[in-house]
């Protein structure tokens, strides 16, 4: 009988991705979302995507803070894992709203370890980010590198992070991983699966990618006047399918006996300038992306990248793919689908 793994937030970005990867894998896929920033339409996608291996996907709209709901859910069907993405996201509404970010991130955390402990689930990937890390004085960033939160939502995850460690101190027998994870941009191959923020995105490549298909008239390149090559950030770039593999490695990890709570970059550990990636989608694209030149966002660090040392060595895992790859499958995901998921069905 195959696996049966839960994702939570399975229908977002990373989470879909990561959801057709299992089904591909012969694993047994069921979704918890509550479809707060992501779409029932990607899951359609993933299972026409999985074909024959598509029926193996189910989907439960819960919110996480909703105990009876999961509770429910976990006396029905017994799940070998559980990879754990749902949360908000924002950094700036973050701070806007902490007690939202907060109750959100990590009432809905304890509430799911909760319910899988009384379960006797106890194998969890939980995405964590590399927003741990801060402004690194040093790059590449390793698991070791000193850890800081610049807002709530850095601190929803730091805080999560030591209630795994915590939990498993207490009780040796749960096996968590903690990943954390760099800049993940691009689309599955196919175009049918991508990146699709509600509202103004926040970040990088889904900005660019609205400029380039005329939702927005440019893009606000924020600081020019850092350190580095160019002027602009630098950040490690990840492939989205590349990451999706990731948790694959990590979800097998779980099985080798000597895991107990560990941290994994998932990174490629090159660092990509902002305007080294705009210039890849450029090419990518056939399109140009007009420019304008603002100041610093608060709380962004000047360069930010890992080493993937560890994941190689202990996961078997490293990145596949480059920017070009990344910027050529995030066009095909933006130019079939303008409008996000709301472009067709
Ligand atoms: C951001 C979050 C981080 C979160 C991650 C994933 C901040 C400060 N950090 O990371 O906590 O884990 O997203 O959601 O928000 N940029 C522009 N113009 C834009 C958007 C971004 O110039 O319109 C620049 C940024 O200044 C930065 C780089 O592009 O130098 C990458 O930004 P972004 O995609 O938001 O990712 P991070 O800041 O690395």
């Amino acid at each position: 009988m195959s696996s049966s793994i839960l994702v939570t937030g399975g229908a977002g970005y990373i989470g879909s991705h990561i959801v057709l990867q299992l089904l591909l894998g012969g694993y047994k896929a069921v979704v918890v979302d509550n479809l707060d920033n992501s779409s029932e339409i990607a899951l359609k996608r993933v299972k026409d995507l999985a074909a024959e291996n598509g029926p193996n996907l189910t989907f439960n709209k819960i919110d996480l803070r909703d105990k009876p709901a999961l509770e429910k859910l976990f006396a029905s069907e017994k799940f070998d894992a559980v990879i754990h993405f749902a949360g908000l996201k924002a950094v700036g509404e973050s701070v806007e709203k902490p007690l939202m970010y907060y109750n959100n991130n990590l009432i809905g955390t304890i509430t799911l370890l909760e319910v899988m402990a009384a379960h006797g689930c106890k194998k969890l990937v939980f995405s964590s980010s590399a927003t741990v890390y801060g402004w690194p004085k040093v790059v590449p960033c390793t698991e070791e590198s000193p850890v800081s939160a610049m807002n709530p939502y850095g601190r929803t995850k730091l805080f999560i992070e030591e209630i795994c460690r915590d939990l498993h101190l207490s009780d040796s027998s749960w096996k968590i991983i903690l990943l954390r994870y760099f800049n993940p941009v691009g689309s599955h191959p196919s175009g049918y699966l991508g990146e699709d923020p509600r509202g103004i995105p926040n970040n990088l490549m889904p900005f660019v990618q609205q400029v380039a298909v005329g939702r927005r008239p440019a893009l606000t390149v924020f600081g020019t006047d850092y350190g580095t090559k160019d002027g602009t950030g630098v950040r490690d770039f990840i492939h989205v399918v590349d990451l999706a593999d990731g948790y694959i490695a990590a979800l097998n990890k779980l099985s080798d006996p000597s895991v107990g709570c560990e941290v994994y970059n998932l990174g490629t550990g090159k660092g990509t300038s902002v305007l080294e990636m705009v210039a890849a989608f450029e090419k990518a694209s056939g399109k140009k992306i007009p420019l304008v030149k603002a100041s610093r966002r608060p709380g962004d660090a000047e360069i930010l990248y890992g080493s993937t040392e560890k994941a190689e060595r202990e996961l078997n895992w490293k990145a596949k793919y480059g920017i070009e790859e990344m910027c050529r499958d995030q066009w095909n995901w933006a130019s079939k689908n303008p409008y996000g998921y709301d472009s067709t069905n």
